[in-house]
């Protein structure tokens, strides 16, 4: 267990599937008390009930991230329940593959809207808390498509570059006030996310297919990424801020 972690107060969004479900797990392990925040209401009250089994503490928040006012109502939630907050991991997000040609102005704008805007209103929402209290950690989950460019997914790829653009500015303008601001570009992370794509047809080819091609010759686990979030939100991780983190198995170098 993470000193620095015990009882503090995480926001997980995205948390009741995939990357964000494995974060808010391995955080309530360390010892947070954990916000699972999803659109999907069932989901993650089913998520925070694990966790609580397994003997973590978490509660459950239903927001849709696109819409700030839903964000600002489980904050509130969340900060009687627990506190302020301290720590913000950002997970929520959708894919999107389109040809360039066919993408509607109603697609981009909807992919723009979860996967960036989403990650302002998440962000700005939960800064004054910890500006307040000196200390705050804050990792958003960008995605290495954005590093590395990916046909089929302009709008993603832009909203998450947008991500990692948002993650450096903001490092910036709160390292004076105790707050790193880190992001993960995951690669390749097999989720349920992952697991739709492929069964469209998406992916160019199975996941066994990418993890053999993958230099460490497996998929990602969302594991893999909750292990980089709990370093990055860790006490001891106060000099690392405004980095693009990435978790890929050698995917993107
Ligand atoms: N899986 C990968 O290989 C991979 C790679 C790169 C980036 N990512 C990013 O990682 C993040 C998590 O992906 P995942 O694979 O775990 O996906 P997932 O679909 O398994 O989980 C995403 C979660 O976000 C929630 N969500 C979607 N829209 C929301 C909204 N508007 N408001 C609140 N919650 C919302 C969903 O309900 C779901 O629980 C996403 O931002 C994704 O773009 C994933």
């Amino acid at each position: 267990m993470d000193p620095a972690t015990q009882h503090k107060v995480a926001v997980v969004t995205g948390a009741a599937s995939g990357i964000g479900l494995a974060v808010a797990r391995r955080l309530a392990r360390d010892g947070a008390h954990v916000a699972v925040l999803d659109l999907n209401a069932d989901a993650a009250e089913t998520a925070a009930a694990k966790i609580r089994a397994d003997g973590g503490t978490a509660t459950a928040a239903q927001a849709d991230v696109s819409d700030r006012e839903s964000v600002d109502r489980a904050y509130a939630e969340v900060r009687a329940r627990f506190g302020p907050l301290a720590i913000l991991v950002h997970s929520a997000g959708i894919e999107g593959f389109d040809r360039f040609s066919t993408i509607t102005t109603e697609r981009w704008n909807r992919v723009v809207a979860v996967n960036l805007t989403g990650t302002f209103h998440c962000c700005q929402a939960a800064v004054e808390d910890m500006i307040e209290a000196g200390w705050g950690r804050i990792v958003t989950i960008s995605s290495s498509s954005a590093q590395s460019g990916q046909p089929f997914m302009t709008h993603y790829v832009a909203s998450k570059a947008g991500v990692i653009g948002l993650t450096k500015a903001l490092a910036l303008e709160l390292g004076p006030s105790g707050i790193t601001v880190n992001t993960i570009p995951p690669g390749f992370i097999d989720t349920p996310m992952t697991r739709r794509s492929e069964e469209r047809g998406l992916l160019g080819g199975s996941v066994d297919h990418h993890a053999s091609l993958t230099p460490v010759r497996r998929a990602g686990l969302p594991e893999d990424i909750a292990a980089a979030c709990a370093f990055l939100v860790s006490e001891e991780a106060g000099y690392v801020t405004g980095q693009v983190f990435g978790v890929n198995g050698g995917r993107n170098t």
